[in-house]
């Protein structure tokens, strides 16, 4: 009997992390199985694109309920009915409420541009450069209901260069985050990563302890 994890990926737009996501659990060894795509916006491309590997799809649009409750409920309910064991949020763009993300503590994951707490919410590469930090990069976290808080599971770094736009910046974050989101989600998936206190430890030694600088030396 198969023990990898039932995932469902949540998405509002292109879906390239949910694309690194598929890909990752082709491999068979790999502790974890997609097994629904839920977006909140019908026309966000991301949902194609796993319809074409074969996966579920499901839209619940946010714009026809009445409260975010009540959108809620039904994103629950979908994930509950495909037997999901943890959610990976990738470029999912709806705040949670409380109740939501309570109700999935320690079960849902994100993905966010930054060396997180450093530049929560949007823009982030804008205010990155703005900043004149010299280094950047993304985190995969548990989901908390404070935006883009919560556990650290793993984090990449990538170089500022002087004449980077925010384009630029946002590109090389981005090949950052294929990398970073599947390795995240098996040290999850696999048990080997859980959160003790607020902090995320691991129980058993993964391959990398979670912090990765490109081109991915593991920093051990
Ligand atoms: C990514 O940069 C992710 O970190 C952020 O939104 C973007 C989504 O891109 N939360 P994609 O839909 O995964 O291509």
């Amino acid at each position: 009997m198969s023990t990898r994890k039932r995932i469902g990926v949540l998405i509002s737009g292109r879906g390239s992390n949910m694309s690194s996501l598929i890909e990752a659990c082709i491999i068979p060894e790999y502790p974890a199985e997609i097994t629904i795509v839920i977006s909140n916006d019908p026309s966000a491309p991301g949902l194609d694109i796993a319809a074409q590997s074969g996966i579920t799809t499901r839209s619940i649009d946010h714009k026809q309920y009445p409260s975010r409750e009540a959108f809620e409920a039904d994103l629950d309910a979908a994930l509950k009915e495909a037997g999901v064991d943890l959610i990976c949020n990738a470029g999912f763009m709806r705040l949670l409420t409380n109740g939501f993300v309570e109700g999935w503590r320690d079960r849902q994951l994100n993905i966010h541009p930054s060396l997180l707490p450093a530049f929560k919410g949007l823009h982030t590469h804008e205010r990155a450069i703005e900043a004149g930090v010299r280094i950047s990069g993304c985190t995969v976290h548990y989901v908390r209901t404070q935006m883009d808080a919560g556990p650290i599971i793993a984090q990449a770094a990538v170089p500022v260069l002087p004449d980077d736009s925010a384009d630029d910046l946002a590109a090389r974050v981005l090949e950052a985050e294929h990398k970073l989101y599947p390795l995240a989600l098996e040290m999850v998936a696999s048990g080997k990563a859980t959160v003790e206190g607020e902090r995320v430890v691991f129980n058993e030694k993964p391959k990398a302890h979670g912090a990765y600088i490109a081109p991915w030396f593991d920093v051990n």
